[in-house]
């Protein structure tokens, strides 16, 4: 009796715990990057340069006013794989908060020298780079930067960067959206920043 016992709750210990039991299938290795709002100022009249510097217009003779931002990431899979040839498109407004866009109606000058939106393709590696000036506030928002990613003629995503610590950012912390799509300004030297924005379709 004691062996029938005994075989019996061997067999009850390895049904329930053997290390030969179905794995559980691996998840993604990445989190999506959540979509946002595209709001109201979507370039719809495009300027003639839409190149990844925005801080150098074709044909002025000067550059941008503004802190320098140089935003740099990855295009990535949710499995993490690169996603080369993408194009993200950006656009913001200027140091005063201003869109390039008769339809913003706020106060304050525009700049001509600078380039109110932008695009850059992905490489090999899924990385992309825009240098820019870190865009201004408008109440009641946070500042951000619009994006959209398109892989072929696609738009797989349509969002928004914000910026933990912009000296903006504090008084409409409470608009702040996803975590996922805030980013520090890391200072390289006076009036210049860098900041890193990983996407995940
Ligand atoms: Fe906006």
């Amino acid at each position: 009796m004691r062996t029938v016992l005994f075989v019996l709750t061997l067999l009850v210990w390895t049904c329930f715990s053997s290390p030969a039991a179905e794995p559980l299938q691996a998840g993604p290795a990445l989190t999506r990057t959540p979509p946002d709002q595209e709001g109201p100022f979507y370039p719809v009249v495009r300027q003639h340069d839409e190149d990844n510097d925005l801080v150098n217009v074709a044909g002025r003779p000067q550059p941008a006013a503004g802190n320098i931002l140089h935003l740099t990431g990855r295009v990535r899979t949710l499995d993490g794989e690169p996603v080369a040839g993408a194009v993200v498109e950006i656009w913001q407004t200027d140091p005063h908060g201003r869109y390039n866009d008769e339809r913003d109606g706020s106060p304050g000058p525009r700049d001509p020298n600078f380039q109110y939106q932008g695009k850059a393709t992905t490489g090999e590696d899924g990385s992309y780079s825009f240098l820019t000036l870190v865009p201004g506030g408008y109440l009641p928002r946070p500042p951000h930067i619009h994006f959209k990613v398109f892989v072929g003629n696609t738009v797989r995503l349509t969002s928004q960067i914000y910026f933990r610590n912009h000296p903006q950012a504090g008084e409409t912390a409470r608009f702040r959206t996803d975590e996922l799509l805030t980013v520090d300004l890391q200072s390289v030297q006076p009036g210049e920043f860098k900041a890193v924005f990983d996407i995940v379709l």
